[in-house]
């Protein structure tokens, strides 16, 4: 099978991407796929042509060809497409639907979710709206429209107030901990939104918790697998950009050890956030315990989580008996079944 693989992309993850799909483009089986990258560089136009790779590292950014409808660089080789494509690019683009909307037409399967959940996924604040509506715990949030900051109506500053402090500044469709604030004092507060409302015009306040990091790994359709819990122990005071891509300073644990009953929460819950969102394919769902309460509540899902052969989803599944490669087949497999 010839695999498209995509990457890169128009998203601030765009670095992320080329890292993840290095390592898929090296651990796909080179028994059964024929691997041609496709990366999207961050004018968005898709390069093809040389080695893609090493083009979109060096940031190039080519002219558009002259497709009209395709937004290639000029003199694409691309005679047919590939049997399948392989999405590895996070965010914006990628992990939203957009990908998934173009690609629809083309009737080439793609691994990953549909339109539709990556859609409604990539938005933490429709996110939450969904869980909560099926009865799954979600952190006490306050969304806002830059509009409705800006208006400042009496409403909306009590809902902020009664988060308490510290909260978190978050805009609503980001990740890689991109544009996220943790804010300590409510003088600080209105500097904060309006950092966040220069990546989005929506943007969530989280109340800040304690919290010990947990996530785990989904992969299937609709009756998943779900791998062992692991643990994020950030060195930072929160698991931010730097402790996640540069210090390499947080550590983690597969599995957790946990207290009794919660890793069995967090497997129902995680299958049930998976399927509330109609996903399919793969998902490394995210959870906050408070250490304060023991509560356990559902922070985010990822459907194009970090891949390579050392991040936290490929490290859990392996944990749970699928290696890197044999993980890479089965989602393969899934897109085309
Ligand atoms: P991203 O999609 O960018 O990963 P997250 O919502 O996961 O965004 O937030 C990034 C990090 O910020 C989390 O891993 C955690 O360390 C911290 N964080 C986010 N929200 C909260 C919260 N409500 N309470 C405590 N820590 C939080
Ligand atoms: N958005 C990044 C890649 C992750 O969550 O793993
Ligand atoms: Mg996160």
């Amino acid at each position: 099978l010839s695999i498209g693989l995509l990457f890169g992309g128009e998203s601030p993850e765009h670095e992320v991407s080329i890292v993840s799909a290095r390592s898929i483009a090296a651990h796909l089986d080179p028994e059964r796929f024929e691997v041609r990258p496709m990366g999207i560089a961050r004018n968005g136009v898709w390069v093809l042509n040389g080695d893609p790779f090493a083009r979109l590292a060096a940031g190039e950014m080519p002219p558009r060809g002259p497709y009209p409808f395709l937004p290639l660089e000029a003199g694409a080789e691309m005679a047919e497409l590939p049997d399948v494509f392989f999405n590895a690019i996070h965010g914006a683009g990628g992990e939203d639907g957009q990908i998934q909307g173009f690609l629809e037409p083309l009737h080439r399967p793609y691994t990953g979710a549909g339109l539709l959940a990556m859609a409604a996924g990539l938005d933490k604040w429709i996110t939450k709206r969904i869980w909560e509506s099926g009865g799954l715990p979600v952190v006490p949030y306050v969304g806002l429209t830059e509009e409705e900051w800006r208006r400042g109506s009496g409403e909306v500053l009590r809902s902020l107030a009664a988060l308490g402090l510290p909260v978190f500044v978050k805009p609503a469709n980001l990740g890689s901990s991109i544009g996220i604030e943790k804010v300590k004092r409510e003088e600080d507060l209105p500097a904060a939104l309006e950092r966040a409302f220069t990546y989005d015009r929506r943007v969530l306040v989280e109340q800040g918790l304690t919290v010990r990091e947990l996530e785990v790994a989904v992969l299937g359709g609709d009756d998943p697998r779900v791998s062992v819990v692991g643990e994020i122990l950030p060195a930072g005071e929160f698991y931010d950009f730097k402790d996640k891509y540069l210090d390499g300073k947080s550590t983690t644990r597969i599995p957790a050890e946990l207290p009794e009953g919660v890793a069995n929460l967090v497997h129902r819950y995680a299958v049930d956030a998976f399927r509330a969102l109609d996903a399919y394919g793969m998902a490394r769902v995210d959870f906050f315990l408070d250490r304060s309460t023991g509560r356990l509540f559902l922070n985010e899902i990822n459907f194009i989580p970090g891949f390579t052969s050392i991040s936290m989803y490929p490290k859990m599944m392996e944990a749970s008996g699928v290696p890197y490669a044999e993980l890479l087949t089965r989602l393969v497999d899934l897109a085309v079944r």
